[in-house]
């Protein structure tokens, strides 16, 4: 059976948009709307069904039986492929970056429970994953599969972002000002980017770096988002608190309190610092009275369960 055909790929659908109410955002009298892809499947949620969709059609459609790809212990990326490849029914494969004993950690466990296997590998090597050379081994150590970038970002990952903003545009009345993502890898950011050019071009798009020196990432986006000069865009670089995957003390107590005050789940790796840097905006009138902005929800909430046995959060 072609995905396309399947069950599962006719039920992940578009993602529901909620308006929030918060003191800041009354006072401030902004409009802030969450896009809850975290909502979008159980398994294969938030930016990653995204920036998959298109991969996996275009593997189909290069009869390949196998998908590769790369992350860390914690990937979303990881635990999202190795979702999809389970539902798909390809064969998985994910090289990580760090030691063996990884294998147990709940991102991981559950990822070889949908079949994946695992090839673990020092930083040094993983390091190579975007070298012609080291492709072009692996390539020939498995001939069928279909190589994925860490973080599924690649120009295949645009088309599926960009239906985000396709599906804004029959659900938000009025046009939107500015949206929001936080970026990792840049396909998202890329996406929404496209997206806008194309759909929503008065739209403003922000990516918040969730990792420290993060400007090179302009490179990569400007390469994925053919359309960036024809939309304003901005990857605010400042936010980072720390670098990947450092949670400082006030953006732990700001998740807890915006998860407790809003009932939207949020973790800090991504969702959390995007949400911490959008309300600093908004308290330092960034945007003038009566602005309406999205938030995209990217999911990630898998790695709290990482998180929680690191005591990280
Ligand atoms: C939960 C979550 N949000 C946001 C991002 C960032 O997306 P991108 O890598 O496309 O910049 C990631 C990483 O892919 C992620 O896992």
């Amino acid at each position: 059976m072609s995905i396309t055909d399947s069950i599962l790929y006719q039920q992940i659908n578009s993602s529901p948009l909620q308006a929030i109410t918060h003191p800041l955002l009354t006072e401030k009298a902004i409009q802030l709307s969450i896009k809850r892809d975290d909502l979008l499947h159980p398994e294969i949620a938030g930016n990653k069904w995204r920036k998959l969709k298109y991969n996996l059609l275009q593997a189909e459609a290069q009869q390949k039986t196998h998908l590769l790809s790369f992350g860390g212990a914690f990937s979303n990326h990881i635990h999202a492929l190795a979702a999809a490849c389970h539902h798909f029914k390809f064969q998985a494969t994910g090289i990580i970056r760090g030691e063996a004993h990884y294998a147990a950690n709940p991102t991981l466990s559950q990822a070889q429970q949908w079949g994946m296997t695992l090839q673990f590998v020092n930083r040094q090597t993983y390091r190579l994953k975007e070298q012609t050379e080291y492709l072009l081994k692996l390539q020939l150590q498995y001939p069928e599969a279909y190589l994925i970038p860490e973080g599924g970002s690649n120009a295949f990952a645009v088309p599926g972002v960009e239906e985000i903003i396709i599906e804004l545009a029959d659900q938000h009345p009025t046009a939107i000002d500015h949206i929001f993502t936080a970026t990792g890898s840049g396909g998202t950011l890329a996406g929404l980017i496209s997206g806008a050019a194309k759909y929503s071009p008065t739209t403003q798009v922000h990516g918040i770096a969730v990792l420290k020196n993060a400007l090179y990432l302009q490179h990569n986006v400007k390469q994925w988002a053919k359309s960036e000069h024809e939309v304003s865009w901005h990857l605010h670089t400042e936010n980072h608190e720390g670098g990947y995957g450092k949670i400082s003390k006030p953006l732990a107590d700001f998740c807890h309190q915006f998860s407790n005050e809003t009932q939207i789940p949020i973790e800090p790796i991504y969702t959390g610092k995007m949400f911490y840097a959008l309300w600093q905006l908004i308290e330092q009138d960034y945007f003038a009275r009566e602005t309406n902005i999205v938030a995209l929800h990217t999911g990630g909430l898998q790695g709290l369960a990482g998180l929680k046995l690191l005591k990280k959060f």
